[in-house]
């Protein structure tokens, strides 16, 4: 039995947390999830797993809720770019805001370890050859701008009674009952599933970390698990070296796990050409013992397989589900959640609703969505 062993994930309901939940449970965790369920309907695989949740919005949380566990790891946010621009306020209020109430409440009730879900993204484009965690961060969008200034104020937070620990993680792939298609692999694997091609809509040299959901559940287990010394107020980009890719690679990957699939680059003005290699050395130097098992081309094969056993379709593929901005967009506009993004009262019935609905609605990207 593990020592830390009473955990609160928030944002277990949502594509990380739907892996990562069950995965600690299984390791004897005794795991609590507190999510306020915007994508709780939203599975593409069935979703088996049974952890106590607390469906509550973070924004509202109490001390007394938090108290007598040993960490909280804090996943729950408003998790890509583009849902920035639909609404900058609520990426500030949600991610940075949210957070820095959730973790000052969790000092309060006195638990001793949060761990963050952050995210490579805040290294912006970078000059240099690769990026190691001291190096500046330049976020660019309201995302990972909302990522900087919570590790800031968290940091401010530390002592000896509260340990925080940064994790940034690379792009996330692979499988997850709660799918996101909105991410670049998962996103390159549904079109060449169900369309046979994969459009680069960049010249493709741009470089991104990517790293599998299970393995970013057994990182931060590790974290959990670590002395408090090795990890207290400490960032690390989690990841190893060969998970570092070109975008056109992962288009190679993605065609070479579906057969018969084509790849094409259509270069753009104006196309994301942000780039940057995460640098792991210091995750490999803390965690000697820990691999990371998942390569692009076994996600990417994981995948392939998935889609077959499910008779993944293009509708089910672009349904507003699996895009974050979509389904948020449809929440609002059905008059679940109001202006604030909290439940309105029309909760239950629309999105149960549209739980059902698989029309096939085109998600809402432009281009190759690339960061989360
Ligand atoms: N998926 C990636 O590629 C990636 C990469 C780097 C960092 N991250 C970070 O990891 C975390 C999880 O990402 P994900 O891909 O699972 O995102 P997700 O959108 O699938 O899940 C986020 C979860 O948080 C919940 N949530 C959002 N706002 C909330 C609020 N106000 N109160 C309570 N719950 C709320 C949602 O209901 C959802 O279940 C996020 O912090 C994200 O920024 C993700």
């Amino acid at each position: 039995m593990p020592d830390n062993k009473r955990i609160l994930i928030t944002g277990n309901n949502g594509y990380i947390g739907s892996v990562m939940a069950p995965w600690l449970q299984g390791q004897g965790f005794d795991v609590v999830g507190l999510d306020t369920g915007y994508f709780a309907p939203c599975t593409l695989v069935p979703d088996h797993t049974d952890v106590p949740t607390i469906h509550q919005d973070l924004r509202d949380v109490t001390a007394s809720e938090l108290a007598g566990f040993d960490a909280v790891i804090h996943l729950a946010a408003l998790s890509n770019d583009p849902i920035g621009n639909l609404n900058e306020a609520w990426t500030r209020e949600i991610n940075s805001q949210g957070t820095i109430h959730l973790a000052r409440l969790a000092k309060q009730a006195g638990v001793p370890r949060f761990i963050f879900s952050s995210s490579c993204i805040m290294y912006g484009t970078s000059e240099a050859a690769v990026v190691d965690e001291t190096a500046p961060l330049a976020p660019r969008t309201e995302y990972a701008r909302s990522k900087v200034e919570a590790e800031m104020a968290l940091r401010a937070l530390a002592d000896e009674r509260f340990s925080p620990t940064f994790c940034r993680n690379g792009t996330v792939y692979g499988l997850s009952p709660r799918m996101r298609f909105d991410t670049v692999l998962n996103d390159f694997m549904g079109n060449a599933f169900t369309t046979g091609r994969i459009v680069i809509q960049s010249d493709g040299t741009p470089w991104r970390p990517v790293v599998h959901v299970q393995d970013v559940a057994r990182a931060f287990q590790a974290v959990v698990e670590a002395p408090l010394e090795t990890v207290h107020n400490e960032a690390f980009n989690i990841g190893a070296d060969q998970l570092n890719h070109q975008i056109r690679d992962l288009g190679q990957i993605a065609a070479a796990a579906v057969p018969g699939c084509e790849l094409a680059s259509v270069p753009h003005p104006g196309a994301d050409q942000r780039t940057y290699k995460a640098d792991f050395a210091k995750f490999k130097r803390t965690f000697p013992a820990f691999s990371f098992r998942w390569t692009a081309t076994d996600g990417a094969k994981e995948l392939y397989a998935a889609f077959r056993k499910i008779g993944l379709t293009h509708g089910m593929f672009t349904d507003k589900r699996f895009t974050r901005l979509s389904w948020l967009r449809h929440l609002l506009d059905s008059g679940s959640i109001d202006e604030t993004l909290k439940w309105t009262d029309l909760k239950a019935n629309n999105s149960r609703e549209g739980a059902h609905v698989s029309t096939g609605q085109e998600a809402e990207r432009s281009g190759n969505p690339i960061d989360a």
